[in-house]
């Protein structure tokens, strides 16, 4: 059985609660301040996919992922000896905490009960070049509130890309999709990696976690699934309009294949709107590819999202 279900959520600290409440807001959740918290969800089904609280010092405080089950949250929390804990959190359920060998923290949490789903809007059907869906019916797209779908994945620059990989791999049994290798000296030299879940057949996104070899710990950006092109390049325009900073993109990734687009918060820190991903499965195995894979794009801008 495997471990986890997905990654679930990112909470942290920001420097200002209201201007973080705004800009999420913009930016497609739907959000709430409870007491001290900031509190945003997508559409499906869970409670909260972003956490805040504010602070003098901002920066990721945790990631939190779903375990399968109890039984599985129970295995993983026994491998570091750490208690499984009522989760004080709206929604309730179980939490085990811990902290991976660079200092980040990593919750995993089951049993909170949903939400019910929200409009997920959308479009009329596509006609592309070679494919004619929508006959006799100009194109409408559904206004709504909430233009995020889920957490879909986090990349972390770590000490080590093999002892967090180790580490990542005995509690949440994660797949590498992408190993990202290259010759130095007729040595090979790994860079990263993408890593997804492992569902047996069923199909999960190329990456949850994505692990730079970096030599230090820091976060790079979280990412958040949208409903489709309309919707991530309408955002995009707004966010613009808007007066908020931009990072990187449109562009679609060769690896992943996600067309994907970078914003920085408040706090200079990265955010990222995407849609068209690759779904695998675990028969799709695990691959190394070069840094040009990783750096190109299928179009868009060449590079890694930065300033
Ligand atoms: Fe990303």
């Amino acid at each position: 059985m495997p471990r986890i279900k997905d990654i679930l959520y990112v909470r942290f600290n920001v420097s200002d609660l209201t201007k973080q409440q705004q800009f999420l807001d913009d930016f497609g959740l739907q959000t709430e301040i409870d007491g001290d918290l900031l509190l945003a969800r997508g559409t499906d089904s869970s409670r909260y996919i972003y956490l805040a609280e504010q602070s003098a010092e901002p920066g990721l405080v945790s990631v939190g992922f779903a375990a399968e089950s109890a039984t599985a949250l129970r295995e993983i929390a026994a491998i570091d000896a750490v208690e499984v804990e009522s989760n004080p959190m709206p929604g309730g359920g179980l939490i085990a905490r811990l902290t991976d060998p660079n200092g980040f923290r990593v919750e995993v949490v089951t049993g909170i009960d949903n939400a019910a789903e929200l409009p997920v809007g959308g479009r009329s059907a596509f006609n592309s070049g070679v494919a004619k869906q929508r006959f006799g019916e100009r194109v409408s797209i559904e206004p709504v509130d909430c233009l995020v779908k889920r957490l879909g994945h986090v990349v972390l620059m770590v000490h080590d890309f093999h002892e967090t990989f180790a580490w990542y791999q005995t509690r949440l049994e994660l797949l590498i999709s992408d190993e990202i290798v290259m010759e130095n000296d007729g040595q090979e030299q790994t860079l990263g990696a993408f890593t997804r879940c492992n569902r047996g057949d069923e199909f999960v996104d190329h990456h949850t976690l994505f692990f730079i070899h970096a030599g230090q710990a820091e976060f790079n950006h979280a990412a958040f699934e949208v409903a489709d092109w309309d919707v991530l390049m309408k955002s995009h325009y707004e966010l613009k309009k808007a007066g908020y900073q931009h990072s990187f993109g449109v562009g679609k990734h060769i690896l992943g294949s996600q067309v994907f687009d970078y914003w920085k918060d408040p706090d200079g820190i990265m955010l990222e709107h995407f849609t068209d991903g690759d779904l695998f499965n675990e028969s799709f195995g695990s691959h190394k590819r070069s840094p040009g894979d990783l750096l190109g794009t299928l179009w868009g801008p060449e590079g890694v999202p930065g300033q």
